[in-house]
């Protein structure tokens, strides 16, 4: 690990004044004209940074991003060093490149009508329900697409300007699939490796996309596509033949050179065609490799944090203050309709009716942290959460005593470890995720192996954590008796669970993760 200072210090990011905002040529530049060649050797491009500029008391200050991709690569970047182009998390100006804490951070502006199109619309209103099996209709819309094309644009070219010749450039997720291909048609001395962190749909679900076939070409501008589970890369490589007419082997894909790429996509068959339609692929081709690569947490980090006595204190505050229940219950997540919160609430409502608790006094800690407040499926979401959990409280709690407490807040690390150290039961019911790090966080916060982790199946973590309660959410009695023995179980079997699934992550942790990407980018560079 580099001995730098962690991104998480909000003190660092608020010395940048406001007033240090000014254009970064990252505007949307004319497509004609050599690209520029930059300085460094690694770049990595995701949407956000690894901080927001947000209005706080004292007006704009940097504060620590959510998600879980920036919280997987901010320990990466400190020990890679290299640069990260990402947006801000606001409308505006891009500031300058900046540094803090030895991270070169290169802002990428976004104007009030790109959040709208780009961010809200095309990112989180098109592709995230999408790519997570529709558990909210997908809107379709051209100008969307228009602000998406125009945005990943202006992050390539930023990328460019800062990669050196022959630099690695790693691309992250669903907002920049474009990206790869824009930088390769361009800049073909670089290295590009792109990690999907979101599931990749299946190709009845990703068939709907107008755009399918561009999606999939951008992609393939990489020459290492990596994905969380193997399902993801198979659903993308039915994609690559049926949206795009390219040839597949095992896990990699033939893309014909440029000259000859509008041949392959002539012949593209539709959803239910077959391979008897497809051209002779043309000699000339390039080989773009993909692999399963499941992302994971900082272990050392959590480990570290939970030895600190302060963290241990608060713990046992948080138990103090919830009235030192018999089980303390927790979930915490985006409020984001893929988590599966109402599901998890119904269930919780449901044993609270049924008495399924017996005598032990149980208090549910739903952390639910501000998402995309302007999208309208998260607007009422929030609404119906709200309501579900008065609704609870109303016909289960006490005067001073409710079942569940809400918060619809975003702590720091050290808080969330803190709530960790304090829960007998984690709760991770998503319907659809790419992996879920909470999982794997409250695992590395409990050194001394107790907890019960519930978990769906339909999370990333599932594949690694088979040792948690396995649940589907969307059978509520599987999930309200699952609850229940999670609740209940032996000190000797909770910690039999609890090792091996602490094993796993130990071994498996982001630092293993970045460093088999990178080796596997390196490996397709040199075959391409
Ligand atoms: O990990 C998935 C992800 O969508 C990231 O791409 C994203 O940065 C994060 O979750 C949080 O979402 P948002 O950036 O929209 O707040």
């Amino acid at each position: 690990m580099l001995t730098l200072k962690s991104v998480q210090d909000e003190a660092s990011w608020s010395e940048l004044a406001p007033s240090d905002r000014v254009t970064a040529g990252t505007e949307a530049a004319p497509r004609e004209g050599p690209w520029p060649v930059g300085q460094h050797d690694f770049v990595v491009a995701a949407c956000r940074l690894p901080v927001d500029l947000v209005q706080g008391v004292d007006g704009d200050e940097w504060r620590p991003s959510p998600g879980g991709l920036v919280s997987a690569l901010d320990p990466v970047m400190r020990d890679a060093g290299g640069a990260w182009v990402g947006w801000m998390g606001a409308a505006g100006e891009a500031p300058e490149p900046f540094e803090v804490a030895g991270l070169h951070l290169i802002p990428v502006g976004l104007s009030a009508e790109e959040v709208r199109d780009f961010y809200e619309g095309f990112s989180n209103a098109t592709l995230w329900p999408l790519y997570h099996d529709v558990i909210a209709p997908p809107e379709f819309q051209r100008s969307w697409w228009d602000a998406y094309v125009r945005v990943n644009e202006r992050f390539a070219r930023a990328v460019a300007a800062q990669s050196a010749v022959g630099a690695t450039v790693w691309v992250n997720d669903y907002q920049l699939q474009l990206v790869p291909k824009m930088l390769r048609d361009r800049r073909s001395d670089l290295s590009i490796g792109v990690f999907i962190h979101i599931p990749f749909p299946g190709y009845e679900i990703f068939a709907q996309l107008p755009w399918r076939r561009q999606i999939v070409n951008g992609l393939l501008g990489a020459d290492l596509i990596g994905f969380q589970r193997h399902g993801d890369a198979a659903n993308f490589l039915r994609a690559c033949r049926q949206a795009a007419g390219m040839v597949t082997s095992g896990s990699m894909v033939r893309v014909p050179d440029a000259g000859q790429e509008s041949a392959g996509e002539a012949a593209a068959v539709t959803a239910n065609g077959s391979n008897s339609r497809r051209r002779r692929q043309p000699d000339v081709s390039r080989n773009v490799q993909t692999a399963t690569l499941p992302i994971s947490i900082d272990w050392a980090s959590y480990a570290d944090l939970v030895k600190r006595e302060d963290v241990r204190a608060r713990a046992r505050e948080n138990r103090d203050a919830l009235g030192r229940p018999d089980v303390v219950l927790l979930g915490i997540d985006r409020l984001d309709y893929t988590k599966g919160i109402l599901h998890r609430l119904n269930a919780y409502g449901e044993l609270l009716s049924e008495g399924r608790f017996g005598s032990l006094q149980t208090v549910l800690v739903l952390v639910a942290s501000p998402s995309r407040e302007r999208v309208e499926q998260y607007r009422l979401l929030r609404d119906e959460v709200e309501v579900t959990v008065a609704r609870i409280n109303g016909d289960h709690g006490e005067l001073g005593n409710p079942p569940i407490h809400y918060l619809h807040q975003t702590y720091p690390t050290e808080e969330m470890a803190s709530l960790y150290l304090a829960a007998d039961v984690m709760l991770v019911t998503s319907l659809r995720d790419g992996m879920n790090l909470v999982a794997k966080e409250y695992v590395a916060c409990r050194e001394d192996e107790s907890g019960a982790l519930v978990l769906s199946e339909f999370t990333g973590a599932a594949d690694e954590l088979t040792s948690a309660f396995l649940v589907n959410p969307h059978d509520i009695e599987g999930m309200k008796d699952a609850i229940v023995r999670a609740a209940t179980v032996p000190p000797a079997e909770a910690r039999r669970r609890m090792r091996s699934m602490r094993r796993r992550v130990r071994e498996f942790d982001v630092n293993r993760w970045a460093a088999s990407f990178l080796a596997a980018l390196r490996q397709a560079s040199s075959l391409r």
